[in-house]
């Protein structure tokens, strides 16, 4: 079968773009990451790519804090279109998407969550479930869609929170969780068709 070719998004460290490389090395994931783009010229994940020899692309986002300026995205969906992928991975992506990117990729862009959504929503969401009392959190695979991880969940997975935990050794948790679940959701997609997961 022919590879499924990615495009990754990030604005951090990059550790679940590392994660998703990880297993397509080792011959887990039958996929290719084809770019990796990212909203933060110092961001890691950029630096992590190009060790890895991969295409790695900073996109200046332009004057908004919390999407991109709509030429900045069309940017974005031309350098995805040059390298023709399949689909679009939000990995620590901290800006929501918009129209001509959702539109570019229509049910194409999946993002990963660091809560099981639809609670805590927004940012720092491990902080939100600690600060709730809550006993268990987790993260969550979906399709991106207009709204602030509103979209159609493909998979979660749980994680307990401890008596003692902090927001860092919680989220450290979390992220545990999150590197194996992502390339295995990513596993499942198909080039042709939608995910029956
Ligand atoms: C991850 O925990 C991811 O779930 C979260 O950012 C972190 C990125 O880490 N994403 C969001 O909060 C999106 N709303 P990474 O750069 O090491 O992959």
């Amino acid at each position: 079968m022919e590879k499924l070719k990615l495009g990754v998004l990030g604005s951090g460290k990059g550790s679940n773009f590392r994660a998703i490389q990880d297993a397509i090395e080792a011959g887990e994931l039958n996929a290719e990451v084809r770019i990796v783009i990212s909203d933060v010229e110092s961001a890691g994940i950029l630096d992590l790519a190009r060790l890895r020899g991969l295409r790695a692309e900073f996109v200046p986002p332009g004057k908004f804090r919390t999407k991109m300026e709509p030429e900045a995205e069309q940017r974005v969906v031309a350098l995805l279109k040059s390298e023709n992928v399949d689909y679009v991975v939000l990995a620590g992506f901290m800006r929501m998407i918009k129209t001509p990117l959702l539109n570019a990729f229509p049910s194409r862009i999946i993002n990963i969550h660091p809560s099981l959504l639809p609670n805590f929503p927004g940012i720092e969401a491990w902080k939100q479930a600690l600060a709730s009392g809550a006993t268990v959190t987790g993260c969550t695979v979906h399709y991106v869609d207009s709204g602030m991880d509103t979209g159609e969940i493909l998979a979660q997975r749980e994680v307990p929170i401890l008596p003692d935990d902090t927001a860092e050794t919680l989220h450290s948790r979390i992220q545990v969780a999150e590197h194996t679940l992502y390339p295995e959701v990513i596993a499942t997609l198909n080039a042709n068709q939608r995910s029956v997961l």
